[in-house]
């Protein structure tokens, strides 16, 4: 069953990862697709073509999110390319982890630059279209680290939490429109974000997580399917875990 046939998407940061895992199972799903990616143009031309091989239509679009002006131009070329946009997937990210004695300010604003500031450079560019459509679903990758927090990632935290917070007023805001956003908080899932992880570090997350095991890009994909399919056409202002029980 197709959920999300003739619908299009845009997803943040798909070059590899969780945002890669999400685009493919998009694509199986019927939707066309564009994406973006930092610097892995390499990366990103691969994953076009594969999306495209699969009947869909697909393009990957280098574009910083955390910047406000790239982002408005992003919405106005893919709107120029696709001709609508349905969904918006907040994915991009990225981790610059250290104790707070050893953090630098640097290092604390590129995080909520890129993890938190682009999710409103992105919902904001997107809100014009999908109120003139009356409908739209807002999906941002958070964190279970936004939840509980984690030492040695001050930033991250902050950034993931903010983006929980922004996500509810979002659905707030906008849930007389028809448009719905909410939050994912994805546990510990095996990407090249995690692989710069001690291994040991990696053994004791999957021990001590109730499912015995790391999350896959498409256990974090088949939720955001459903968030973004008409089945969970009543949902909105959530922040949903997809941790194999870690938080519970
Ligand atoms: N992996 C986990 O366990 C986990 C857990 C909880 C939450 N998350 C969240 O899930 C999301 C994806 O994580 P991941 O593990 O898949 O990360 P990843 O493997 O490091 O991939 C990050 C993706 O974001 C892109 N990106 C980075 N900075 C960007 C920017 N400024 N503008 C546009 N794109 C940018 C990268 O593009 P390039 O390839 O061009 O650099 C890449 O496609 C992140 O928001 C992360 O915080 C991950």
């Amino acid at each position: 069953m197709k959920l999300l046939q003739g619908k299009t998407a845009i997803i943040t940061g798909a070059s590899r990862g969780i945002g890669r895992g999400i685009a493919q199972v998009f694509a199986q799903h019927g939707a066309n697709i564009a994406f973006t990616y930092s610097a892995s143009a390499e990366a990103a031309k691969v994953l076009e073509d594969e999306l495209a091989a699969t009947g869909i239509k697909a393009k990957g679009y280098q574009s910083d999110a955390a910047d406000f002006e790239q982002a408005q131009k992003l919405i106005d070329d893919v709107l120029a390319e696709f001709g609508t946009i349905d969904i918006l997937i907040n994915n991009a990210g990225i981790t610059k982890d250290n104790l707070l004695m050893r953090m630098p300010e640097e290092d604390f604003d590129k995080v909520i630059q890129v993890n938190l500031k682009s999710v409103f450079n992105m919902t904001k560019a997107v809100q014009k279209t999908m109120l003139k459509q009356r409908s739209g679903s807002i999906i941002n990758m958070s964190s279970v680290v936004g939840v509980k927090g984690n030492a040695g990632q001050a930033n991250y935290a902050a950034s993931k939490a903010g983006v929980i917070g922004f996500t509810k007023s979002v659905a707030l805001e906008l849930g007389s429109r028809n448009i719905r956003c909410n939050a994912i908080n994805p546990g510990f899932i095996e990407t090249e974000m995690t692989a710069k992880l001690n291994e040991d570090v990696v053994k004791g997350w999957r021990e001590s997580i109730p499912l015995k095991r790391g999350g896959t890009p498409e256990d974090v994909a088949n939720a955001c399917v459903f968030l973004a399919s008409d089945m969970s056409a009543y949902v909105t202002g959530q922040a949903i875990n997809v941790d194999g029980g870690m938080l519970t």
